[in-house]
């Protein structure tokens, strides 16, 4: 199919959209079931590309995946999960991050892994340091080959103690994965609390898995011989919903996003009511949502910085830029989390606004990218009016800002490598055509 998307901007977004369980769950989800000795079931998994690797990976490996009696319900029964051909795997080098984590159901499992070399977003260097130090600390071995990583466990992996450089989401969750069935107690110090981590340590106590979640970062987990299947509903995407939110305010329109929940997105919500947005909460357990709208008047510059949870999240910035340069004043966007993830603004530039990135660590408090040649924040001065302008895609976020960009310039852009949005946000095309948007396949 011909990936380019030809937007015609300049009119709100308006109407009902809704978004299924958090892709940065529901993969992970995905994952754990390989760790049960019976079937899992996991309900409202959104149609998306990330899925589609993650259960193409898992069938590799013997599990069997099936679509469920409901809509977006898989099913996943790992009683014949064995090793998987290295060629194989390997087909799936580059296309995703979420590879890494079959580490320890693998080794729990077979007693072994190989790993491909891993994909996923160019937002920064991505390394993987903290997952291989945690895995050698439980006593795997890693053998680096040229297409990628052999690991085993010749001696079990046991518990241990645990302390991450950078409360980091990925190696938190490597960390629950690999102890939930090593021997003895592990206990991870700067641990990453983002919902989708309490959501999959949820899931995991339902499998049988004893996960205490102290204070101060502080996760303690005691290994158990055997986990069942779970049977969970995975929490909502609070990312799609802040695009969609971010959207509704760039565009000058009015999102009901069903399925948002306010309990996850606390900081998106008052950020979104600082700049001046509006947004109504209706806690209907069927059919509920989060309404999201632009109230009329000025938007207002604010000052933000990126941070892990309950920070404001560095997946919601690029949205939110593009609604900041319809806002008057200077804003100010401190990216803490990836050193390189505000390229993107130069093509927001292209179209009008006025965006200047910084080496230092602009507006807030210094982060590990400070003073080290990442251009890491940005100041936005607006309002600023849009006008169309050729874009490519980079990558899932700045992808989604890019379009809704689009969609709030006047006249009509051409955006290509569309195809990177399926990623991460469900059928966008058949939400945009819901909202009222004026977009075609070029
Ligand atoms: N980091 C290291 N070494 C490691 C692991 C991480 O230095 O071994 C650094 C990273 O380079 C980064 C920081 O730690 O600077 C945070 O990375 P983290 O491990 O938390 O990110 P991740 O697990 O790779 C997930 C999401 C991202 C989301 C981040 C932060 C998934 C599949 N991806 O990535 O989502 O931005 O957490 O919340 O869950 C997206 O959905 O578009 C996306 C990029």
């Amino acid at each position: 199919m011909n990936d380019v998307l030809v937007v015609h901007g300049g009119a709100p977004l308006h109407g009902n959209i809704r978004v299924r369980g958090a892709k940065n769950l529901v993969s992970k989800a995905m994952v754990a079931a390989l760790l049960g000795d019976s079937p899992s079931r996991l309900f409202d998994v959104p149609a998306i590309r990330d899925v589609e690797v993650v259960r193409g990976l898992l069938e590799l490996h013997g599990v069997r995946v099936s679509d469920g009696a409901t809509e977006g319900e898989l099913v996943l029964d790992p009683a014949n999960a064995d090793r998987a051909d290295a060629d194989e795997i390997n087909v799936h080098a580059g296309s995703s991050r979420i590879p890494i984590l079959l580490c320890g159901p693998l080794l729990h499992r077979l007693g072994h892994a190989f790993i491909p070399d891993l994909g996923g977003c160019n937002i920064g260097g991505r390394p993987i340091d903290f997952h291989l130090q945690a895995l050698r600390e439980f006593g795997a071995i890693v053998d680096k080959t040229a297409s990628g990583m052999e690991i085993t466990a010749p001696n079990g992996l046991h518990g241990t103690k645990l302390q991450l450089p950078y409360p980091s989401v990925g190696a938190t969750e490597q960390v629950l994965l690999t102890a939930v069935k090593a021997e003895g107690v592990t206990e991870l110090r700067n641990a990453a609390v983002e919902p989708e981590i309490i959501d999959l340590i949820c899931l995991l106590q339902k499998m049988g898995a004893i996960i205490k979640v102290h204070t101060d970062r502080v996760i303690e987990i005691e290994g158990v011989k055997r986990l069942g299947g779970y049977t969970h509903r995975p929490i909502p995407d609070r990312i799609e919903a802040a695009s969609w939110a971010a959207a509704a305010l760039a565009t000058k329109g009015d999102v009901f996003v069903e399925g948002a929940r306010q309990a996850e997105m606390m900081t998106f919500l008052n950020t979104y009511l600082s700049v001046g947005g509006a947004f109504e909460v209706d806690d209907s357990p069927v059919g509920g949502g989060i309404r999201f709208w632009h109230p009329g008047g000025e938007l207002r510059a604010v000052v933000l910085e990126t941070d892990v949870h309950p920070g404001f999240m560095t997946d919601w910035q690029q949205p939110m830029v593009v609604a900041l340069t319809q806002a008057r004043g200077l804003s100010i966007m401190h990216e803490t989390v990836y050193e390189r993830r505000l390229g993107y603004t130069r093509a927001l530039g292209s179209m009008g606004a006025t965006i200047q990135v910084y080496r230092e660590c602009l507006g807030g408090t210094p982060c590990r990218f400070g003073r080290r040649n990442f251009l890491h924040s940005a100041v936005i001065a607006g309002p600023s009016k849009l006008h169309a302008a050729e874009l490519m895609i980079p990558d899932l976020r700045a992808g989604f800002s890019h379009l809704i960009a689009a969609l709030a310039a006047e006249g009509t852009s051409q955006v290509h490598g569309v195809s990177l949005i399926n990623r991460g946000y469900e059928d966008f095309e058949g939400k945009l055509a819901a909202l009222g948007a004026h977009v075609e396949r070029g």
